[in-house]
């Protein structure tokens, strides 16, 4: 990632610009108070990407116990992203692989075993982004997305 590009933990004056990239990046959209919610329980893994000042990209995520992905574990603390988005012009300078990695690090902090995500089925660039982080695909979700569409359920051990 670039020099000029800095990470940095999500706070509530970020709200309306991570809810406005939100909406230009995604059709997934929410309400703020479910933003805020997820950033009053779990600050370490609600991270922004600033470039010269201004917010270019955010990932919000959220702690769960639920099922191993990877054989059986019993019940395991899994870390999920909710939602991550690098707006169109800063695309292509690592900035998500940013955000996925320090992210990934802070769902250590709530003793997570493993990490993962929902992806459109014909999201090319989130797809390659999750494989160059090490992600495998778990299984389809088919007809996930509200407008019918397929998700695959991607995984990591952390
Ligand atoms: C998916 C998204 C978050 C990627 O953000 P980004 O900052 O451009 O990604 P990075 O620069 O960190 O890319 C890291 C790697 O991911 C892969 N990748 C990212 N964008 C890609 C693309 N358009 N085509 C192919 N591979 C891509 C590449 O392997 C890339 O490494 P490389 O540049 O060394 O080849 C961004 O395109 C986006 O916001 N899309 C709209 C929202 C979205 O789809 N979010 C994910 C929903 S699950």
């Amino acid at each position: 990632m670039q020099n000029s590009i800095k990470l940095r933990k999500f706070t509530p004056n970020d709200l309306q610009t991570v809810m406005k990239i939100n909406r230009i990046c995604l059709p997934e959209n929410y309400s703020d108070a479910f933003f805020m919610d997820l950033y009053r329980r779990f600050p370490e893994t609600y991270i922004v990407a600033q470039e010269e000042g201004k917010i270019i990209g955010y990932i919000m995520c959220r702690i769960e116990v639920g099922l191993s992905n990877f054989g059986f574990e019993g019940l395991i603390r899994k870390g999920h992203v909710v939602s991550i988005a690098v707006l169109p012009n800063g695309r292509r300078k690592g900035v998500a692989q940013g955000l996925m990695e320090f992210a990934m690090k802070g769902m250590l902090n709530y003793k997570a075993k493993q990490c993962y995500l929902e992806v459109r089925a014909t999201n090319d660039a989130g797809v390659a982004l999750y494989k160059k982080l090490g992600f495998e695909i778990i299984r389809t979700s088919y007809g996930y997305y509200s407008d019918g569409e397929d998700a695959y359920i991607m995984g990591k051990k952390l």
